[in-house]
């Protein structure tokens, strides 16, 4: 019920979405990527919205439709998704960090198709890409951060982790390999680790549902904006 006409306890925050995979171009018509479909991500986006925030969704290729009262910016690689997000860093009061990032790329992607009958690669050289979350940390000044850990094993430990290394306010895990849980699911099963040591381990729930928990639990850590 909550969730069909939510209270506006987001008004005057400004909520920088993240959501989506990222793209490493391997020539000009293949790259590298994950299984992320962006729902979670959209769900927070909408959900923030609702909830009266002013929201930014810098997303990565999706098949989504942009949530209503939410702006969109598009971006492919993790680098465009960097600069598109330290952009309005400064901006933002909230950043939910939900996107799927790949954490290597192509060291040399080439300029033109790779052909099938010329000397093809066998091996593909990679390279790390910038830990997107880690450098809004350090650049943060008042934001209230949000982290995702998608895990296959070790959930808790693994996210109480991310919260500590990263140095976030807030650590949704969730186990990507349960049922119903994870990549292109409508469902998911989450957990949130938040800096105050606090673990609240959530059923298995729709994501619209799970975007409200998370947003339930960032009211409740983060000072209103509100004068
Ligand atoms: N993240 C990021 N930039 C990257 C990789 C991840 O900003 N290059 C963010 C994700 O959006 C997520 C959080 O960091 O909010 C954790 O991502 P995850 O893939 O679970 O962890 P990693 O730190 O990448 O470590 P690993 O994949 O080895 O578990
Ligand atoms: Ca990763």
């Amino acid at each position: 019920i909550e969730a069909l006409s939510p209270r506006q306890d987001f008004m005057g925050e400004r909520v920088l979405v993240s959501a989506g995979p990222t793209q490493e171009p391997i020539d000009p018509v293949r790259y590298l990527s994950n299984r992320s479909s962006g729902k979670m991500g959209y769900a927070v986006a909408e959900a923030a919205a609702a909830r009266g925030a002013e929201v930014v969704l810098v997303t990565g290729p999706t098949a989504l439709a942009i949530p209503p009262g939410v702006q969109a910016v598009a971006v492919k690689t993790t680098e465009e998704m960097h600069k598109a997000l330290t952009g309005h860093l400064a901006w933002s009061t909230i950043v939910i960090m939900a996107a799927a990032v790949a954490d290597f790329r192509p060291a040399r992607p080439a300029g033109q198709k790779i052909k099938k009958d010329a000397k093809f690669p066998t091996a593909l050289e990679l390279e790390p890409t910038v830990d997107i979350l880690t450098d809004l940390a350090d650049r943060r000044t008042t934001q209230f951060l949000v982290g995702f850990a998608a895990e296959t094993q070790d959930l808790v430990s693994h996210a109480q982790a991310k919260l500590k290394k990263k140095g976030l306010d807030l650590v949704v895990g969730n186990n990507v390999l349960t049922e119903g849980s994870g990549f292109g699911s409508d469902t998911n099963q989450i957990i949130l680790v938040d800096r105050t040591g606090r673990l609240t381990e959530l059923p298995l729930m729709s994501k619209r549902m799970a975007a409200h928990a998370l947003l339930d639990r960032v009211r409740e850590l983060k000072p209103d904006n509100r004068v």
